[in-house]
């Protein structure tokens, strides 16, 4: 029997994404029951994957591998022309970039796990938004940091609560995404990505930009990221898992060249490097002579505005007026944040929705704090058919309600 203190610190503290319990939980009554609807979801459906793209990708791959070592190991930073790819698409984005300051990683939670273990010892604080991305909370809970979550509105993060965190906590990291937040759905306007990162500059505080959302753009004009504002204080994680597939596990991180040298450090004694394979297949991806990433954004697009679309209508349609829930309307990305009245308990009604055969994501889960969030669930629009969104909004609204 292995004792605690057989483990070090970190093992101790460390913990599987609490999302992973929800999962657990409504996968068995997918699986028994066909009609049940998840909006718990975090993965894209499988029908919107671009399986039929694969054999295409493998043998393009193997026609323009002048190495002929798809299967061997590559570059530890990286593919070069994955990289070349990377940078032009993030380019376009207005992300401060260039193929040789970047490392490619084994997707985007690797390059946030990477900032966390650049900049984090225990002890040491990191600030979040309100409410943030589990993956990123737990990351920096075993780094041993001390999470301190900011004040938020409909703007995302706020540059007089920033200014004032910094004072007070001296936070070695900043963890923020400005477009599509996961789980709210905000888009940071431009005006105040230039304030923070002016804040930023001016304290001389480090940030990481999770960007893994900022192309599923549906509506409004793209904003140009916190990164391009204060490219030497904001490191930057970008993947391809919600524009091509999670399975591939490739994303990147940009940042300032001494960062970068320790994150691919870092990261060679986990994994050496991400999978040469799925580098290469990613290159033809990306590579803009091919509009392999051109049409599946337009497709991705296109469903998930008609999908989000069908939510907010089922939600003014299912849930009483006046009786004090709101919700926001993002313009991309694949979420939304619901919140009740202050006697609302999201946790509690999640057992009674699966016995009415829907799901969604408790706010508490996007806190360190489990205590905080009750009022709030996430519901993920973009993986559920169009069709089906308004029924589960009806079951929904039936469990808060308290019918069924
Ligand atoms: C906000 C956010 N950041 C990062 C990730 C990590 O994605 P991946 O490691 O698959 O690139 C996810 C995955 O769901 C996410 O929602």
């Amino acid at each position: 029997m292995i004792q605690p203190e057989q483990l070090s610190a970190m093992a101790q503290r460390a913990q599987t994404d609490p999302i992973a319990d929800i999962f657990n939980a409504v996968m068995p009554r997918q699986a028994a029951d066909p009609s049940f609807i998840s909006l718990a979801a975090g993965p894209p459906q499988n029908q919107l994957l671009p399986n039929d793209l694969l054999p295409e990708l493998v043998a393009a791959a193997q026609a323009t591998d002048k190495r002929q070592g798809l299967l061997n190991y590559t570059m530890p930073q990286g593919l070069p022309p994955l990289r070349a790819g990377f940078a032009a698409m993030l380019n376009k984005q207005g992300v401060a970039c260039s193929p040789e300051a970047m490392l490619i990683t084994s997707g985007g939670m690797e390059a946030i796990s990477l900032a966390a273990q650049l900049t984090l010892n225990p002890g040491d604080t990191v600030l979040v938004e309100s409410p943030a991305f589990p993956g990123a909370i737990a990351t920096f809970k075993q780094c041993g940091a001390q999470v301190v979550h900011l004040a938020c509105d409909k703007d995302g993060l706020k540059p007089d609560v920033l200014e004032k965190a910094i004072a007070e906590h001296k936070p070695k990291l900043v963890s923020l995404m400005v477009d599509y937040q996961n789980p709210a759905g905000w888009v940071m306007p431009a005006e105040r990505r230039e304030q923070i990162a002016g804040i930023l500059k001016a304290t001389g505080t480090l940030a990481i930009e999770d960007g893994v959302y900022s192309l599923l753009r549906f509506e409004g004009e793209p904003v140009p990221p916190l990164q391009s504002y204060a490219p030497e204080h904001v490191m930057y994680a970008a993947s391809v898992s919600k524009i091509l597939a999670p399975a591939m596990r490739i994303g990147c991180l940009v940042a300032p060249g001494a960062l970068l040298q320790k994150a691919a450090a870092i990261k060679s004694s986990y994994n050496m490097q991400a999978s040469g394979f799925t580098q290469a297949l990613t290159e033809r991806f990306l590579n803009p002579d091919a509009l392999y990433l051109d049409k599946q954004l337009a497709r991705l697009r296109e469903t998930y505005k008609k999908r989000r679309d069908s939510m907010m209508d089922a939600l003014q349609e299912h849930l009483p007026a006046g009786a004090g829930y709101v919700w926001t309307s993002p313009a991309g990305g694949m979420f939304l944040w619901l919140e009740g009245p202050a006697d609302t308990d999201f946790t509690r009604l999640f057992k009674p929705a699966l016995d009415n055969g829907v799901a969604y994501v408790p706010g508490p889960m996007f806190f360190a704090d489990p205590s905080l969030g009750k009022t709030a669930a996430r519901l993920n629009f973009a993986s559920t058919p169009e069709e089906d969104i308004p029924e589960g909004i009806r079951r929904l609204a039936l469990t808060l309600t308290g019918r069924r």
